[in-house]
């Protein structure tokens, strides 16, 4: 199979809902990344969906629909006093995923077993009218191979996954270039499972009560907030050292990686928004430099930059620098094999 890339226009909208409709693969646009669409009625097509990414069966899929009244159908909205409705109405559609009880309307491999199920409605014009079209809730990853970076530009979908599906719905770049903030309702308290593109200051304003982990995890070994949290997830395939601190970390630890002719290449972000859109694609871009290590500063932790720097601590499996000392540098060129 080899996807057909096809323009977002009407005409290939149609074309693409049709295709969901009848089982098939669509990648289509959202305003935070491309995702990898499938009929979420259909035991068939999700499956293709875990087959197609790679994806453990254990890593639930998240649900997108074209109004809350379908959301309505796939899951629970009332628990917590409302808070989850409060929340879907006051950023739906956004990037907001709500995890709650599961009801019928959708196949229980999207949960992965467990009794919940994520819904989202995503705030792309493209997006919205596709899952409207195709008549059914949409399961949708993002649409690239397990533990890779998210894709934010259709041609980044057919590097991925451009042999094993049908349609690349192509709409330029995401804007915002973060996946959704997913929030989960279930015993306790709401919860954040995963900092993201709706910041986390807008959704206290509306839901105060929200457990946040202070850092989501700390090293591979730290209970997970959520599935498919892996520190890991969103890698190059070159080493990357999330550096802490102020700007002098970074100067000291090139000086030091240089004096022992260490190649090392810097990713700086923007701050907030800006850092966000780009971040994806400057991280894919990384892996055809030659560079034997990536040095990425965090990002200030406000806005967007809070869903940057948990992106980063993934990629960077969890390794730190917050000083440019010795024992630094030395666990760094370990990492490296010197
Ligand atoms: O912005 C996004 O959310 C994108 C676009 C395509 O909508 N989608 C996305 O999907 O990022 P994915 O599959 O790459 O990430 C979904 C996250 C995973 O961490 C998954 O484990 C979590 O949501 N998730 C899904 N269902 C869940 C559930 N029932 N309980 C807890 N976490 C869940
Ligand atoms: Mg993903």
């Amino acid at each position: 199979m080899s996807a057909s890339v096809v323009p977002a226009d009407a005409h290939g909208i149609a074309e693409a809902a049709r295709t969901l409709a009848s089982g098939g693969l669509v990648a289509f646009p959202t305003e935070t990344v491309y995702g990898l669409g499938a009929d979420a009625t259909s035991a068939a097509a999700v499956e293709a969906v875990f087959e197609a990414k790679g994806r453990p069966r254990t890593d639930p899929l998240i649900v997108h629909v074209a109004t809350i009244a379908d959301a309505d159908a796939v899951g629970d909205l009332d628990a917590h006093d409302g808070a989850a409705r409060r929340l879907a109405a006051a950023f739906w559609p956004g990037p907001l995923t709500t995890v709650v009880q599961r009801r019928g309307g959708v196949v229980a491999s999207v949960g992965a077993g467990r009794p919940t199920v994520a819904i989202r409605c995503p705030a792309h014009p493209v997006a919205l009218e596709l899952i409207a079209g195709a008549g059914v809730p949409v399961a949708a990853p993002s649409a690239n191979r397990f533990g890779r970076v998210s894709p934010t530009a259709a041609a980044h979908v057919v590097d991925e996954l451009g042999d094993r599906i049908d349609i690349v719905l192509d709409a330029g770049p995401t804007p915002l270039g973060v996946e959704s903030t997913v929030v989960e309702f279930g015993d306790g308290p709401p919860r954040l499972l995963r900092p993201g593109g709706l910041p986390l200051e807008d959704l206290l304003e509306v839901a105060g009560d929200i457990v946040v982990p202070e850092r989501l995890v700390v090293d591979g070994t730290t209970a997970q907030p959520g599935p498919g949290m892996l520190v890991g997830h969103y890698a190059p395939q070159l080493p990357l050292v999330l550096v802490e601190g102020a700007g002098d970390v970074l100067a000291g630890l090139l000086d030091e990686l240089r004096a022992r002719d260490v190649d090392a290449a810097v990713l700086e972000l923007a701050d907030g928004d800006a850092g966000a859109r780009e971040l994806y694609a400057r991280l894919r871009a990384l892996d055809g430099t030659g560079a034997e290590v990536v040095l990425a500063p965090t990002v200030p932790p406000e806005g967007l930059g809070r869903a940057v720097n948990d992106r980063l601590f993934r990629a960077a499996h969890g390794h730190i620098a917050a000083e440019a000392n010795a024992a630094t540098v030395q666990r760094i060129l370990g990492r490296l094999g010197r």
